[in-house]
């Protein structure tokens, strides 16, 4: 398959990014069955910025992983830029931060960054060169020779960021990736994830909890029914290209968390 490496995209240019198609999951755990996921239609356009928001159990963490490839689903299906999510995992067209995700101890911050690449048969020195490139990114540069335990929390996570974006992904998928950060850290490193959405031209499937976080980051906000998960509500969030922290007290910042609210408590 030859597809780029990054999507030169414009915003809006296409649709056909992230796409599912009456997809349901059930979980099945010995005599139990979950239904988490109940038919589950979405289209979201190639080169923007989405986030996942619902009560937790509602089913977000699965809707990424089928896009992962991680979660097959029972029926229905899923394309990733007109790609089946097997195919996007074999040419690694994804970055993806799971949640919680974590870093090996006995690995340096670089080389848990460049673990990702290893499989891909990269030479040694062109998957550092590739580390180095997203840690200077994430603004961890100097910080490659440590060992995760030398990180704060804030750090660990740009690194766990970084080591998704060192696949240079057409699709970042982000499972609450800022969710056990302080406040100040996550403002930072939300206009620090926009600034490389608009350097890589990435698209965002974002899970979060947070319904500030969701405005601020996303062009559309897919709110989620309580299980059976269902999408309910595709939100466009229309504030233009550009977001800055300081928009999230302009009256139509206000508006569309409350909007969110609403749409949340239905
Ligand atoms: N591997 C699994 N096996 C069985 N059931 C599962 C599995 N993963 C998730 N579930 C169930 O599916 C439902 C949806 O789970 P999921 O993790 O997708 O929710 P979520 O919206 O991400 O929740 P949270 O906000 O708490 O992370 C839950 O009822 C959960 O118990
Ligand atoms: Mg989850």
């Amino acid at each position: 398959m030859n597809l780029p490496l990054v999507s030169a995209e414009p915003h809006n240019a296409s649709s056909n990014g992230l796409v599912t198609n009456a997809v349901s999951v059930q979980y099945k755990t010995g005599s139990q069955s979950v239904l988490a996921l109940s038919d589950c239609t979405l289209d979201i356009p190639r080169g923007s910025r989405a986030t996942l928001i619902g009560a937790s159990g509602c089913g977000k963490s699965t809707l990424l992983r089928v896009f992962a490839d991680i979660v097959q689903p029972t029926s229905g299906s899923a394309t990733l830029h007109g790609v089946p999510p097997a195919d996007a995992r074999a040419n690694r067209l994804y970055g993806l931060v799971q949640q919680g995700s974590t870093m090996l101890p006995w690995r340096t911050i670089l080389s848990n960054v460049a673990l990702g690449l290893e499989i891909s048969g990269m030479s040694r020195s062109e998957r550092e060169a590739r580390a180095e490139e997203a840690l200077h990114l994430v603004g961890l540069k100097g910080f490659e020779q440590n060992y995760p335990s030398e990180l704060s929390g804030g750090m660990r996570q740009r690194a766990a960021i970084a080591r998704a974006l060192s696949l240079r992904p057409q699709f970042l998928l982000m499972d609450e990736p800022f969710g056990a950060l302080d406040e100040i850290t996550r403002d930072r490193l939300h206009i620090e994830l926009l600034r490389i959405l608009d350097e890589t031209k990435a698209t965002l499937l974002l899970v979060t909890h947070s319904i500030s976080e969701a405005v601020i980051l996303s062009d559309q906000v897919v709110v989620m029914t309580p299980r059976p998960g269902k999408i309910s509500q595709v939100i466009d969030i229309d504030l233009g290209r550009e977001r800055s922290l300081d928009m999230r007290s302009d009256p139509a910042f206000v508006a569309y968390e409350a909007q969110l609210r609403r749409a949340l408590n239905h």
